[in-house]
């Protein structure tokens, strides 16, 4: 309707000028072929009147004679008037209503002119002067006034029929161009829409996509492409990436929507240990990389709330304001009764789906018991999140495999929020991943969040791969998106990192100091050179594999005994699960057996630590050691390698790093080593002992460069970028229908 009255009244607008222009023309140009007619037909009365009128002068009874020739000529309707002047100007005759105003001299008419238009009264004449010449002689003139008002009647008539015919035609126009207009605007539309959903590019001949689209579909999508890649690419590389920059994005590109963040650990946990409570920060990626986000963005996060103490600090909604220091948004904590724990988080999530996506030769184990467990929290999550938010469009992060189902369930009841699923795990091939029996469940339930995303390319490939092997979808590997049931997912990789710089080298004592600190406190002297190991004690960290490194390393260079150390701190984790139970063992006693087989009573070549340590101690730890070793058997990404790098100020120290981590794609400049090729390791360990400081520095020096400059605020930017470009699209995409 709106896009009908946009091209009318124009329309309207135009015609109305258009008739008004005509009207004035008409009434110039009537009057003026009129005049002309009346001045023709004057001559011929007056031609026609110079016989009888000569002959009436000429006999006795003049003035009878002229009286009567006057009235039958005046007979005539136009004819108004009649009178004849002697050459001296004296009016000799005039006929009954001949204007008194009018006289021989004929000074009422503009100068030089014989004729002209007047006013009698009200009434518009015409007055004409025509000499009257017999036989070359001229005998007087002849005054002929002509009544001019059929002129104005017939002028206003044709003018009435002019606006009749203007009227009709804008009609006529306007009714036309709407039904084009609206018909082909639909075409273009329905076209629109086609390729906006991507159909066009699937299928460049689809049903959806017009006829006259067809040829450009490709084209259009191209540029839109590339448009925003190269937006998406300028946007990062212009912003300098931190807490002001994510607020920024918050405020101009997703206009201070509602934003949510739902995963299974929370950052901030009240533990009760002999009668006093504390606040641990978990060990935990995930955790690492989303509460600076959450810091600068504000907002709620939405956990379970696992600690022993943690109720105790929650208002009537479950709310805590948190940094407890210094609060900036507040944890939702969700209850979670034993049963539900077990069978959802030590179950299906960490029995089930953590060593099905980690290639790393644990065999899963699906119970019918662990999945219903499963679907029943992933429930109370979502009501927990329908409880939490305030509008109807809100932008919900959901964090991991604990929540496969939840983009679904989210999408069901608030079908315009933008639900982002990122998947901090690997995800492994379609054969892999194929023996889940509630593969297509989580496959569907994924396929609920707008925007899918992982650490790698390698790992979005292989999801979308899974997705090909088990789903009915239709899938564009050309922008990796996925549409099911009318719903796109777009599954992208983003790296994600850590803040830059981190808070938890805020008061760390000077890097000489921190070396001597924990030489001190393990018990070993200055000059011995250490390694560091940071993990949860998980069988996918690669931890026996890099003690058996340390091992060929002192069986290979025995010039090491004694004046090399590893310390390996292995953070307690999923302990109630028995595989979990016999790897903490293996790990106890694979280092026992080495320093037995290494060690004397004043050198331990291993120093395992099973225990929680803070953050801020885990960087102490980092900048009091000579390299770092994270050999894990498959990882997401592994936020450990690139914490150490951001601990070292001094550019000294050297990372040796798996290449089954989505790190060692960002660094390179790390040793990078297979975990299972145990010589190639120890000969890592060798190179990394004995590289020079100059040699540190450089690959140092580049690792720092990148990790600053893609951080966590760029991960998390990056993501609510793209968010805010689909939710414009999307806008954009429902417009049209708006306006129809
Ligand atoms: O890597 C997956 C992940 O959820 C990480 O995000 C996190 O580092 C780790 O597992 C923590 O595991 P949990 O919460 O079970 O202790």
């Amino acid at each position: 309707m709106r896009l009908s009255l946009r091209f009318i009244l124009p329309l309207f607008l135009v015609l109305a000028v258009i008739t008004w222009a005509t009207l004035l023309l008409v009434d110039r140009f009537v009057e003026k072929w009129f005049v002309r007619d009346v001045e023709i037909r004057s001559q011929f009365v007056a031609h026609t009147l110079e016989n009888p009128l000569l002959a009436a002068l000429e006999a006795g009874d003049s003035q009878a004679r002229l009286d009567s020739l006057f009235r039958s000529a005046t007979k005539d309707e136009r004819l108004y008037a009649l009178a004849f002047c002697n050459p001296q100007s004296n009016m000799l005759v005039k006929s009954e209503y001949f204007p008194p105003s009018l006289n021989c001299s004929g000074d009422l008419l503009p100068a030089h002119k014989a004729s002209g238009l007047l006013r009698f009264g009200n009434a518009p004449i015409h007055v004409s002067f025509v000499g009257v010449t017999v036989n070359n002689k001229n005998i007087g003139t002849l005054i002929l006034v002509h009544d001019m008002s059929y002129v104005e009647r017939r002028s206003s008539e044709t003018k009435r029929y002019i606006f009749y015919f203007f009227a009709l035609l804008a009609v006529v126009i306007s009714f036309t161009t709407v039904v084009i207009a609206q018909l082909s605007w639909r075409g273009w539309i329905n076209g629109m829409r086609a390729v906006m959903r991507g159909e066009g590019l699937l299928r460049p001949f689809s049903p959806g996509v017009s006829s006259e689209l067809r040829p450009i579909v490709k084209d259009l999508r191209a540029m839109m492409r590339s448009l925003e890649s190269e937006k998406a690419v300028r946007d990062e590389a212009h912003i300098s990436w931190s807490p002001k920059s994510l607020k920024e994005i918050l405020q101009n590109d997703l206009a201070g929507d509602e934003i949510l963040i739902v995963s299974n650990r929370e950052p901030y946990i009240h533990i009760r240990k002999e009668g006093k409570v504390e606040v641990q920060f978990p060990a935990s990626g995930l955790v690492s990389a989303l509460e600076p986000v959450m810091r600068a963005c504000s907002g709620t996060w939405i956990a379970h709330g696992s600690g022993n103490a943690d109720r105790e600090f929650v208002d009537k909604k479950d709310h805590v304001q948190v940094p407890p220091d210094n609060p900036s948004y507040q944890i939702r904590r969700v209850w979670l009764t034993e049963q539900e724990e077990q069978g959802y988080y030590y179950g299906f999530s960490n029995e089930g789906l953590w060593p099905l996506c980690h290639v790393a030769h644990t065999r899963p184990v699906f119970r019918s018991k662990d999945w219903e467990a499963y679907v029943a929290v992933n429930r109370k999550f979502a009501e927990a999140i329908f409880e939490e938010t305030k509008t109807e469009n809100p932008v919900i992060l959901v964090q991991d495999y604990h929540f496969a189902l939840l983009p679904r369930m989210i999408k069901q009841r608030l079908p315009k929020a933008s639900v982002i699923t990122f998947w901090h795990i690997p995800w492994p091939n379609p054969e892999a991943f194929g023996i889940c029996p509630w593969r297509e469940e989580i496959l569907h339930g994924m396929l609920g969040s707008s925007i899918l995303g992982f650490h790698t390319r390698f790992h979005c490939n292989n999801f979308i791969d899974t997705v090909d092997r088990f789903m009915e979808t239709r899938i564009d590997r050309e922008t990796s998106t996925i549409a099911s049931g009318g719903h796109y997912t777009a599954v992208r990789n983003y790296p994600i990192s850590i803040e830059w710089p981190p808070r938890w080298l805020e008061g760390q004592p000077p890097i000489p100091q921190c070396q001597r600190q924990v030489r001190q406190e393990l018990q070993i002297a200055p000059e011995v050179k250490l390694g560091v190991g940071v993990d949860r004690l998980d069988y996918t960290k690669g931890i026996l594999e890099r003690f058996l490194a340390v091992e060929r390393l002192l069986e290979l260079s025995p010039e090491f005994l004694g004046r090399f150390s590893f310390l390996q701190i292995a953070s307690p984790s999923r302990s109630s699960i028995e595989h979990y139970k016999q790897f903490d063992q293996a790990v106890r006693q694979e280092a026992e057996r080495i320093n037995k087989r290494f060690g004397s009573s004043t050198y331990l070549p291993i120093h395992l630590l099973v225990e929680h340590h803070s953050p801020q101690d885990v960087f102490r730890l980092f900048r009091a050691s000579d390299l770092c070793f994270v050999s894990s058997l498959h990882d997401g990404m592994n936020l450990v390698a690139k914490e150490f790098v951001a601990a070292r100020e001094d550019e000294q120290g050297v990372l040796i790093l798996s290449q089954f981590t989505g790190a060692s794609r960002e660094l390179p400049e790390a040793l990078i080593v297979n975990p299972y090729d145990i010589d190639q390791c120890a000969a890592a360990l060798q190179i990394a002992l004995e590289m020079p400081v100059r040699e540190q520095r450089h690959r140092m020096r580049s690792m720092r460069a990148y990790v600053a400059e893609f951080n966590v605020y760029r991960w998390a930017g990056r993501i609510l970028i793209d968010a805010a470009r689909m939710r414009q699209q999307h806008r954009f995409r429902e417009r049209p229908r708006l306006g129809l």
